[in-house]
């Protein structure tokens, strides 16, 4: 029994290793070895526990094999011709720190590149027991234990913090960490995304199938740009909250992060109207920060063109919170203020077979300086601005915009914009500002 141990733990010891070479002249060596053994005396076999002496130890859930096979012997030296003595310093263990345990146990899992410092130092018992236990693992308490036991600074944030990730909640820190030593940085099981795909199955899914992918979810730290691992002050593990944890990467200039980038926050910030769930800093109510299929990661279909032959469903993420009715029907009455009498201007300029107008022709969707989100700067067509020179007026408005002579609509009366009309408040004027030759 006693050799049955150490040979198959010494095996499996080697036999990562060796050569086949070699294993076979170790083999003969052991051969040999057992073979003189078996005709020497035995050595004086330490029955600590089955003489009845030491019964406290062995008792636990949990029992290391040495000492469940009463090999006190493998760790403990004897000191003394009489135990117990009575004074104290019949034992010493048979070797200091890791080495006593490396007898017995591989050291690779240790040396990788990343080393915990208390296994890297030979701490073993701050974790493990070496005799027994109630915890896997021969620990010496429940494993998160452990581990805030030390790291006593986390253990106050976490406390402190409103939200833990369910991974340290009802899992522990061992899902995401390794104990002793690791091939990546901070301990950690998997590289970047891996790791926490590991879990998260159905946003690896997406992850790869996107087809218009979030660049913030590939550079640099990846799920770490936006998530911390632990805890949070902010619900869904974010570092930031609202805008602010965009703003991180399209809130500065001259951002060096990635080309195109561009600083949102000028678009919006100091403008007149913003748009309501922008003012709420819910940029994730319109854009999947995670990628998805759709147009500027928005989260329905959107037209990502000037002109855009009508489609039902096209303006969907749109009509996600506003009423589709303001464009679908060619006559309004309340649907919609844009409208001339009961003639639906939306209708009349987005809802065409050919060049219909997108949404973007007219508003700016995250805020702007003129009312009802239409840009006075005017609306970006390519290179060039288009100018708008929208006005309201109580029941109306007109516009004399670069696309057509200037027009005007009054809900409570129709104004006849053609030609052959005389109305008062027609401009008769196209204006066009060519757009700048590079
Ligand atoms: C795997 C190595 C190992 C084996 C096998 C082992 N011990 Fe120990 N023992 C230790 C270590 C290491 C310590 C010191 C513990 C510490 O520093 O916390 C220890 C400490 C002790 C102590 C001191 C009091 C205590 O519990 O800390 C006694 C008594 C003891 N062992 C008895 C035994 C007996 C009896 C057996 C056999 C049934 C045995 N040990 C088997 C490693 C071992
Ligand atoms: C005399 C040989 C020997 C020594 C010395 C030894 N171990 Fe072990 N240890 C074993 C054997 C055998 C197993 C069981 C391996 C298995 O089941 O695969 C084991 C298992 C373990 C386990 C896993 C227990 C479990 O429940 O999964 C831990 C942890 C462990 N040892 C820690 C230590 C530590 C720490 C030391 C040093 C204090 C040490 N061992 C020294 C032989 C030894
Ligand atoms: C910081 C605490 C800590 C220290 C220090 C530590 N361990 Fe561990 N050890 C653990 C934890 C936690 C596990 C269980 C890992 C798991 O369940 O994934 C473990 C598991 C083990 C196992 C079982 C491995 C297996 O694959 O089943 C052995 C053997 C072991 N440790 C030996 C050692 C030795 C030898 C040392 C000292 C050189 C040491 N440990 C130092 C925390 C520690
Ligand atoms: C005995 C004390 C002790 C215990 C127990 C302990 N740690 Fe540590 N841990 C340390 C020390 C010391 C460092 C190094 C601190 C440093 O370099 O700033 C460290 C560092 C770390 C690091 C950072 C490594 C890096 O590269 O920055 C991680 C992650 C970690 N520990 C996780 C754990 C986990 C998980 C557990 C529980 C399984 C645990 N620790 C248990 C003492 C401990
Ligand atoms: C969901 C996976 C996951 C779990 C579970 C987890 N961690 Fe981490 N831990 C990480 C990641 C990822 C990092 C690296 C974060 C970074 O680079 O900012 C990290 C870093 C650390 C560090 C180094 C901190 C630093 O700022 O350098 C410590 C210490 C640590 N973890 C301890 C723990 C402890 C203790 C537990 C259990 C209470 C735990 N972790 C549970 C994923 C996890
Ligand atoms: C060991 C499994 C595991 C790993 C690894 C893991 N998670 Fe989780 N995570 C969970 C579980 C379980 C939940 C709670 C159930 C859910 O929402 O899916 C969760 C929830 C979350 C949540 C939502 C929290 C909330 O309050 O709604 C975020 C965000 C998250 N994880 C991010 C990450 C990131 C980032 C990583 C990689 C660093 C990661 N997770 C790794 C298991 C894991
Ligand atoms: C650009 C910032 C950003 C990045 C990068 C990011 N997330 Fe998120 N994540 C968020 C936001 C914002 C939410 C909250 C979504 C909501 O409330 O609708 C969220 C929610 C989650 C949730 C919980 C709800 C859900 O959608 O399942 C999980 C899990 C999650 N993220 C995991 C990850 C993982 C894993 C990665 C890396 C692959 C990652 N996230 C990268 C911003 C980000
Ligand atoms: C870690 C930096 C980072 C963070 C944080 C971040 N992004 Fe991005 N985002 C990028 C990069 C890089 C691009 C790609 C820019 C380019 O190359 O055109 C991008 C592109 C976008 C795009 C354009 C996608 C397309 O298909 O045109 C949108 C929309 C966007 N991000 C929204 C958000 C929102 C909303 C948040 C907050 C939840 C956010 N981003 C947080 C880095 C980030
Ligand atoms: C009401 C919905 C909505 C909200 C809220 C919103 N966006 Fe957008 N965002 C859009 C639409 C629509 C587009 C596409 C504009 C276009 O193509 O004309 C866009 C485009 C973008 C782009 C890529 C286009 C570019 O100009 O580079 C980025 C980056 C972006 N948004 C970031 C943000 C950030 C950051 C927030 C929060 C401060 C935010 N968005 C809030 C609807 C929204
Ligand atoms: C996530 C919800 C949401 C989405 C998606 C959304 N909006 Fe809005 N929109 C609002 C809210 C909220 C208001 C403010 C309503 C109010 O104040 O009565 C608003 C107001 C407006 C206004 C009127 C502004 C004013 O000053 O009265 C316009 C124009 C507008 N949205 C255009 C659009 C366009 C175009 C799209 C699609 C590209 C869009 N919205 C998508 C929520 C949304
Ligand atoms: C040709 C320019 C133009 C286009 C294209 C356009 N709008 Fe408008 N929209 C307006 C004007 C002008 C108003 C302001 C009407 C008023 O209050 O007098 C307006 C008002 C609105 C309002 C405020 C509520 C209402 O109907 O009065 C919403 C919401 C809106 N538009 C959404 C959209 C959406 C969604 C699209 C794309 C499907 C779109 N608009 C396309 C010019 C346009």
């Amino acid at each position: 029994m006693h050799f049955d141990i150490h040979l198959k733990y010494k095996t499996l010891r080697y036999h990562k290793d060796t050569q086949p070479q070699s294993l076979f002249v170790f083999s003969l060596c052991l051969c040999v070895f057992v073979v003189c053994f078996i005709t020497l005396p035995l050595p004086v076999q330490a029955a600590c526990i089955s003489n009845g002496c030491h019964t406290e130890i062995g008792q636990k859930q949990f029992v290391h094999s040495p000492v469940a096979e009463d090999e006190c012997l493998s760790c403990h030296q004897k000191q003394k011709e009489v135990h117990p003595s009575g004074q104290g310093g019949d034992f010493i263990l048979t070797s200091k720190g890791g080495s006593l345990c490396f007898t017995c146990h591989d050291d690779t899992e240790f040396n990788n590149r990343y080393k915990h410092g208390p296994a890297a130092s030979g701490a073993c018992m701050t974790c493990h027991d070496p005799h027994d236990s109630e915890q896997k693992s021969l620990l010496r308490m429940p494993l998160q234990e452990i581990c805030l036991g030390c790291h006593s600074d986390f253990d106050q944030s976490m406390r402190d913090a409103k939200f833990i990730h369910s991974a340290i909640q009802k899992l522990d820190c061992s899902s995401c960490h390794m104990p002793h030593s690791s091939v990546e940085p901070k301990l950690l099981k998997k590289k970047g995304t891996e790791l926490c795909f590991d879990c998260h199955k159905n946003l690896k899914a997406k992850y790869d199938s996107s087809l218009n992918k979030h660049k913030a979810l590939y550079i640099e730290r990846q799920c770490g740009n936006c998530h911390l691992a632990h805890y949070s002050t902010y619900s869904s593990l974010l570092m930031r909250e609202g805008e602010n944890l965009c703003y991180g990467c399209h809130g500065e200039d001259n951002s060096n992060r990635s080309e195109g980038l561009r600083n949102i926050r000028n678009d919006i910030e100091d403008k007149e109207v913003v748009h309501g769930p922008v003012a709420d800093g819910e940029c994730i109510a319109c854009h999947d920060p995670h990628g998805n299929s759709y147009a500027s990661i928005l989260k329905g279909s959107y037209p990502q063109s000037f002109y855009a032959a009508y489609e039902e469903n096209l303006y969907d993420f749109c009509f996600q919170c506003h009423d589709k009715e303001l464009l679908t029907s060619e006559t309004a009455t309340n649907q919609t203020d844009f409208r001339n009498g009961d003639e639906n201007l939306h209708y009349r300029h987005v809802a065409r077979a050919q060049k219909g107008r997108t949404c973007r022709s007219c508003h700016s969707v995250h805020a702007s300086n003129g009312q009802k989100l239409i840009n006075p700067d005017g609306i970006k067509f390519g290179d060039w601005k288009i100018p708008i020179r929208f006005e309201t007026t109580e029941t109306g408005g007109s516009c004399m915009p670069g696309c057509h002579r200037g027009m005007s609509y009054d809900r409570a009366e129709y104004i006849d914009n053609s030609d052959k009309a005389d109305g008062e408040k027609k401009e008769r004027k196209i204006i066009y500002t060519p757009p700048p030759t590079k």
